[in-house]
């Protein structure tokens, strides 16, 4: 009896540990909503140093010695020179009159330290350009430029060097390619005065050669390697916060990032004052990444761009009375620009912006389709602005799709006032953000399942899960980003954009993490987020297909599904089907998923899995372990018409399958 028992029991305990099978159904038989070409998409914002000082490759800090609270802050100097105010570039005035020191054995030079140091690689080539006159006209002036290793034992710091001979007292662009001798993440600049003549300097650069397709003024390679590699839809830019500014006269103007970077004025950047805790008050905008660089950049990735303007409001965040920002009846300037941008996107080489365009290198359209008006703003405030923008475009580019804002959060008094307004204007689509913990991301897996289909379509502008207590890319929050995303894809009818933020983040200079993707002068690594966002681009498909649980109830992590986010797409250009499941539980989900609308005697094959999973969820990939965590693609080994697997705990699980 005894043994008996003990039977039963072992029996009964193997029954009850054995998972529940979580059975799903997928319907093959019918195409839902399209998926937008927009729908994963990147935004770059100039946080965290990831545009000056990142992407944007120049490698000199204050070039153009435009840094207001000190004209030579980023240079450390010694000798005779001056700070002078009448340069060539009317919106970039200060230059350096570099001075013969009046003693053979004393020397006049300039260094700079680039953004925290000047990564350098062995055997690559960097091509340094000075604007410089010799304002005596006493004859011909020397430069000596070096590219040097302080901390060097070696008998000589300079790895690489050249003279440039100043021959004008018109100021002239002077450029010589060095080749670095070093790698080097945190090398010097080094620029002396090696000859009795006084010679001026201004706009002082130094950029590797390759760079991103070999632009000059170009972006590093391996950072813009990272956006089309990601292959994004749709490239929003440039805030962000950065579009408002802490004050209106710092809000991005758009005008000043274009014509000749030389006389692109500089501008304060927002996040430098914003946090005091990771402050970094040498961080400004030299424009040199601007919109035409942006627009050509978005051609060469694939993806739509969508500029968004100021529509008038300073930072609310940083501005709670009314007089920081601009009067509703005193609009006109802003939104003529935003008309001119649209014009310097698509205008006619006819068209001032559209010829500005056309000099700047790219005299046909860019085919912009979409503008966002304002970025996080909120409060009656914003569809009073809003409104007048709205008209205007209407009235000049019906063809333009309009983005407005639903505010910084993602629900409450604001988001729900909000979105009847954009509404009520007409805007086609809503940008949404959330930055938010591990239990709202949990909570939202139908979170577009009921939202209203007769309203502006959504775009999730903003978005990244910041793990309680753990803000930072560990693959546990990428995991619980890939389960929230299934909403997303599971209503492509509605959600038509989706944009992780922020995108880029210096290691050494960040303010706001987790970011997509890291890097220091020389190395970059692609967050766990970033490969989420990449196996939702991989397997994007080109329609939903309806995956929901026996019952038809969507599987979106509710009470009763045992930690499951599921959905599923087809790809009209291969046929394919991809099932994207995932398991944020801690114990092994047994699914059984049926295909309906099948034919008889049809069935579906595998082609590949991709599993992407950590067994330590608080891992991340790092600049020493970049590929620590990656996704795992394997054959598929399956033939049927329901599919019965296993999906391991915190995994996420594409299958591809076809007829
Ligand atoms: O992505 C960082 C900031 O978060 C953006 O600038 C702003 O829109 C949001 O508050």
């Amino acid at each position: 009896m005894k043994r008996f028992l003990l039977t039963l029991f072992v029996l009964t305990a193997a029954f009850c540990a054995a998972a529940q099978v979580n059975e799903m159904k997928l319907d093959v038989r019918r195409p839902g909503a399209e998926i937008a070409s927009t729908m994963y998409g990147i935004f770059i914002e100039d946080i965290n140093f990831a545009a000056d000082g990142g992407l944007y490759a120049e490698l000199i800090k204050n070039r153009s010695f435009e840094f207001p609270n000190n004209r030579l802050q980023g240079w450390s100097v010694s000798g005779r020179l001056e700070v002078r105010e009448d340069g060539p570039f009317g919106r970039n005035p200060h230059y350096v009159r570099l001075c013969w020191p009046g003693h053979d054995q004393k020397h006049t030079v300039m260094e700079n330290d680039g953004y925290f140091g000047i990564g350098l690689k062995k055997g690559e080539q960097y091509r340094f350009s000075v604007w410089a006159r010799v304002p005596e006209n006493i004859g011909a002036g020397k430069l000596r430029v070096e590219l040097i290793d302080r901390d060097s034992m070696s008998e000589v710091q300079a790895h690489a060097s050249a003279e440039i001979l100043v021959d004008s007292p018109e100021w002239k662009k002077y450029e010589v390619v060095l080749t670095s001798g070093l790698t080097d993440p945190e090398a010097t600049l080094r620029l002396f005065l090696a000859s009795p003549v006084t010679v001026d300097v201004e706009h002082v650069s130094l950029f590797p050669v390759d760079t991103w397709m070999g632009h000059e003024n170009g972006l590093r390679k391996d950072l813009a390697q990272a956006l089309y590699d990601l292959d994004p839809g749709l490239f929003r830019f440039p805030g962000g916060c950065i579009v408002e500014g802490t004050d209106l006269d710092t809000r991005y103007n758009w005008k000043n990032s274009v014509g000749p970077v030389e006389n692109r004025p500089l501008n304060e950047n927002r996040w430098q004052h914003t946090f005091t805790h990771r402050f970094f008050p040498d961080y400004f905008q030299s424009y040199g990444l601007g919109f035409y660089e942006y627009f050509l950049l978005a051609e060469e990735i694939g993806a739509e761009p969508l500029p968004v303007v100021s529509c008038g409001l300073a930072c609310q965040f940083q501005n709670n009375t009314m007089d920081a920002h601009q009067p509703v009846d005193e609009l006109d300037c802003y939104i003529q620009d935003a008309l001119d941008l649209i014009d310097f996107a698509n205008g006619g080489t006819e068209t001032e912006w559209g010829r500005l365009r056309a000099e700047m290198g790219h005299p046909e359209p860019f085919g912009l389709k979409y503008i966002a008006i304002g970025n996080e703003q909120w409060g009656p405030e914003y569809p009073e602005r809003l409104e007048p923008f709205v008209k205007a475009v209407r009235k000049a580019y019906p063809e333009i799709l309009i983005v407005g804002s639903s505010g910084p959060n993602s629900e409450g008094e604001q988001f729900d006032y909000l979105w009847p307004e954009m509404k009520r204007l007409g805007a086609d689509l809503v940008d949404e953000h959330f930055y938010r913990p591990e239990k709202w991301f949990l909570s939202q897996g139908a979170r577009y399942d009921s939202y209203d289909r007769k309203g502006p379509a959504v775009f999730a502008g903003e978005y990244a899960c910041h793990g309680e207590g753990r803000k930072w890319n560990h693959f546990g929050a990428s995991l619980l980003e890939a389960a929230f995303m299934t909403t997303i894809e599971r209503n492509a009818d509605i959600v038509r954009m989706a944009t992780y933020a922020p995108l880029f983040a210096h290691v050494e200079g960040w303010q706001w993490r987790p970011d997509q993707i890291w890097f220091d002068n020389l190395r970059s690594f692609r967050s766990c987020s970033w490969h989420v966002q990449r196996l939702y681009t991989r397997y994007k498909g080109t329609h939903t297909l309806k995956l929901t649980d026996m019952e038809g109830v969507n599987v979106t992590g509710a009470e009763g599904q045992n930690g499951l986010f599921a959905s599923s797409v087809y790809d009209a250009a291969n046929g394919r089907i991809y099932v994207k499941i995932i398991n944020v539980s801690d114990d092994a989900q047994p699914v059984s998923l049926t295909f309906d609308g099948l034919k008889k005697k049809e069935t579906l094959k595998g082609v590949e899995t991709v599993s992407y999973h950590s067994d330590d969820i608080y891992a991340e990939n790092t600049l020493d372990e970049p590929e620590r965590i990656v996704p795992v693609t394997s054959s598929f080994d399956f033939e049927g018409r329901v599919m019965d697997v296993t999906v391991s705990p915190k995994t996420f699980m594409v299958y591809v399958l076809q007829k």
